[in-house]
């Protein structure tokens, strides 16, 4: 099986939907953030406050290499993993590239309701994530293979409908 790879903004539900999927195939799981967490023994939120977010895609950008040399995986990647177009041509070819979309409402409500995003900190986290979905939509459009359109259906739909598009 060729890895099957979550792409999508902050909140879009890949981790967790990940799981579910990689349960359902019988398949591993990897989340990139988490991945690079257990490496690295510090939070995502921590490695952008001490080193900066330049260091974070640098860890980015080692994971996504060697997950992507990898087979059979179900990989949930970090919402910026798209920024770097050398990322999408190695997960491209490593698998294909589900985009996770959901309305702005709802992954701006989703994305900013805990605290660990660094990227929306600040004044008004809502205010940054709408910006930043603005330059990263296209982005995930040009980069996925298929696209679930998330709204309205619940975890076990989302599943499904990726299972239904593989
Ligand atoms: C980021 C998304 C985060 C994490 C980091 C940067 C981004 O992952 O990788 O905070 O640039 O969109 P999630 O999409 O899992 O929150």
């Amino acid at each position: 099986m060729k890895n099957i790879i979550l792409i999508g903004f902050m909140g879009s539900g890949k981790s967790t939907v990940g799981k579910l999927l990689a349960k359902d195939l019988k398949a591993r799981f990897i989340d990139l953030d988490e991945e690079i967490e257990k490496r690295e023994r510090r939070s995502i939120k921590s490695i952008f406050m001490s080193d900066g977010e330049e260091a974070f895609r640098k860890l980015e950008a080692e994971m996504v290499g060697e997950a992507s040399a990898l087979k059979g995986r179900v990989i949930a990647c970090g919402g910026g993993v798209v920024i770097d177009k050398n990322n999408v041509e190695r997960l491209k070819g490593s698998g294909v590239l589900i985009y996770l979309k959901a309305d702005l409402d709802t992954l701006i409500e989703r994305a900013t309701r805990t605290s660990h995003r660094p990227l929306l900190e600040g004044d008004d986290p809502k205010e940054k994530a709408r910006s930043l979905l603005e330059t990263r939509e296209p982005l995930y459009e040009a980069a996925a293979d298929r696209v679930i359109n998330t709204s309205g259906l619940s975890l076990d739909e989302v599943v499904l409908s990726i299972k239904e598009v593989i």
